[in-house]
C-alpha cells in the first residue's frame, strides 16, 4: 500500500490541521491563511516540487526525506522546526503531506489534459490552422490558373467547434479510466522513490578538503557558471540577479529584474559566504543539491560532472564562509553600483583567462 488510508492518515491529518494548514493550506498548496506575508512560500506540494529530497531531481521525495524536513525545519526560511512532536505524529503527517501531494498532482494533472485538449485558446489554434492550411490551398490554386475544383473550407470555426464538444463528451465518459491511469503512475513513482536505488549517492568518497581542492573547485565555480547566478565572490549577486528573467508560459520578460521559481515567484540565488544552507550542511547534502539541482527552481543540476568534480566545488562552497575569494579586493555592497559591478566583471574576465590554461 502507497498511503495507509486508515487511522494514520485521520491522525496525520488532524497533526497537519493544527500546525501545517496555516502555512502550507488545506489542500497542500502552500496558500494557508498566513502564507501570503512569508518569503520563500510555503511549498506547494501538488506539482511534487521538492528542493531538499535526497532523491534524483524527477522523483518524490522518500519519506525519510519528509521525515528530516519536519523534524529540522528548513534553516533561513518560516518552515520551523517541529522536534518536539512525537514519532507517530511525525510518521503519520509524513503520510498525509504525502497524500495531499499525490491528490494534488492527480488533480493538476487531469486539469492540464483538460485545458491542453478543450482550452478557448487550443480551439482557437485548430480554427487558425484550418484557415491557414485553405488559404495556402486558394493561393496555390490561383497560382496553377485555377484548375480543377476551387478549395473549400470544411473545418470551419462552427464544425470544430462541434467536433471538440463531441469529444469533450466522449472524453468526460473515458475521465474514470483516465484518473486510473494517472492514479497508477503516480503512485508508482511514490513507490520506486522509496526504493534505495533512487536515492542520489556519490560513486566517490569527498575529496579531502585541502587547498589544491578548493582552488580547483573555485576554477570549477566559474567554468560552470555559478557566478551567473551567486556571483563571483559567492554573495548571490551574479549578473542574473539584474536580468529580465521569462514567464516560461507567455514567453515574455517579468516586470521586475531577477530570477523566478516554476511557482512565478522572484527567487534569489543563496548567499555562499554565509554558510546557511537550507537543505543541510553535511558535504553530501551540497553534493546533491549541485548533482540535482533543486526541482522548482533556477538551481540547475550539475549530474554531467564527475564525482570528483562536484567534491572540489562542495570543498570551495563550504570554504567560502571562511576565506574571501577575492581577499584585497573591496567587497559589493548589497547595492552594488554599475561602475563596481563593471570592475568584478572584469576582474572576474581577468581570473578566468589567467586560470583558464591550468
Ligand atoms: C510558518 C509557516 C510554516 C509552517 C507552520 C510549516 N511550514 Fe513547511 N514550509 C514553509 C516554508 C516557507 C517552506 C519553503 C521553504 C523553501 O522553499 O526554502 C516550507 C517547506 C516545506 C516542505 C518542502 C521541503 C522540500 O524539500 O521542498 C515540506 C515537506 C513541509 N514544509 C512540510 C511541513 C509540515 C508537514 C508542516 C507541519 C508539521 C509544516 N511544513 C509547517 C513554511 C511552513
Ligand atoms: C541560474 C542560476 C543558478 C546557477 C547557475 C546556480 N545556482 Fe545555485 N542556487 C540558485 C538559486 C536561485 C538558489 C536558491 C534556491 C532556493 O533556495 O529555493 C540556489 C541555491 C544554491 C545552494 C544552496 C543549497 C541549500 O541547501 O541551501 C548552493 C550550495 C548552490 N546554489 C550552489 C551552486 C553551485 C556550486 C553552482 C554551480 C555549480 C550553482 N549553484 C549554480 C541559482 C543558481
Amino acid at each position: 500500500m502507497i498511503v495507509d488510508f486508515g487511522d494514520n492518515l485521520k491522525h496525520g491529518r488532524t497533526v497537519y490541521m493544527q500546525h501545517c494548514m496555516h502555512c502550507h493550506g488545506v489542500t497542500g498548496d502552500g496558500n494557508g491563511p498566513t502564507a501570503e506575508y512569508l518569503n520563500p512560500l510555503p511549498r506547494d506540494y501538488r506539482q511534487g516540487w521538492f528542493k531538499f529530497a535526497s532523491t534524483g531531481q524527477n522523483d518524490p521525495p522518500n519519506t525519510g526525506d519528509l521525515d528530516r524536513i519536519i523534524r529540522r525545519g528548513i534553516p533561513g526560511t518560516y518552515m520551523p522546526s517541529f522536534a518536539l512532536l512525537k514519532e507517530d505524529e511525525v510518521a503519520n503527517t509524513v503520510e498525509y503531506v504525502r497524500w495531499l501531494s499525490m491528490r494534488g498532482n492527480l488533480e493538476l494533472s487531469l486539469a492540464g489534459r483538460m485545458s491542453r485538449e478543450y482550452s478557448e485558446a487550443s480551439v482557437q489554434d485548430e480554427i487558425d490552422t484550418a484557415l491557414n492550411r485553405h488559404q495556402q490551398a486558394v493561393e496555390k490554386w490561383n497560382e496553377g490558373g485555377q484548375k480543377g475544383e476551387e478549395p473549400v473550407l470544411e473545418k470551419t470555426a462552427t464544425k470544430v467547434r462541434k467536433d471538440r464538444l463531441a469529444d469533450l463528451k466522449d472524453d468526460l465518459e473515458k475521465i474514470p479510466g483516465y484518473v486510473d491511469r494517472y492514479a497508477d503512475q503516480i503512485a508508482t513513482n511514490w513507490k520506486q522513490a522509496q526504493q534505495l536505488s533512487h536515492a542520489i549517492y556519490p560513486k566517490e568518497p569527498r575529496t579531502p578538503d585541502t587547498a589544491a581542492s578548493r582552488s580547483r573547485g573555485r576554477l570549477l565555480y566559474l567554468r560552470n557558471n555559478c557566478h551567473n547566478c551567486h556571483g563571483v565572490t559567492g554573495e548571490g549577486n551574479g549578473p542574473r540577479t539584474r536580468e529580465f528573467d521569462k514567464d516560461p508560459v507567455t514567453n515574455e520578460p517579468y516586470p521586475t529584474p531577477g530570477l523566478y521559481n516554476k511557482w512565478g515567484h522572484p527567487i534569489e540565488p543563496r548567499n555562499l559566504t554565509v554558510g546557511m544552507y537550507r537543505g543541510g550542511r553535511r558535504p553530501l547534502d551540497l553534493y546533491r543539491r549541485i548533482h540535482e539541482g533543486m526541482p522548482g527552481t533556477p538551481m540547475p543540476p550539475y549530474g554531467k560532472l564527475e564525482d570528483q568534480q562536484i567534491w572540489d566545488i562542495v570543498n570551495y562552497v563550504m570554504s567560502l564562509p571562511y576565506n574571501d575569494p577575492m581577499a584585497g579586493t573591496p567587497k559589493e555592497s548589497e547595492e552594488a553600483s554599475e561602475d563596481e559591478v563593471a570592475a568584478r566583471q572584469d576582474q572576474h574576465e581577468q581570473l578566468v583567462a589567467e586560470t583558464a590554461d591550468e
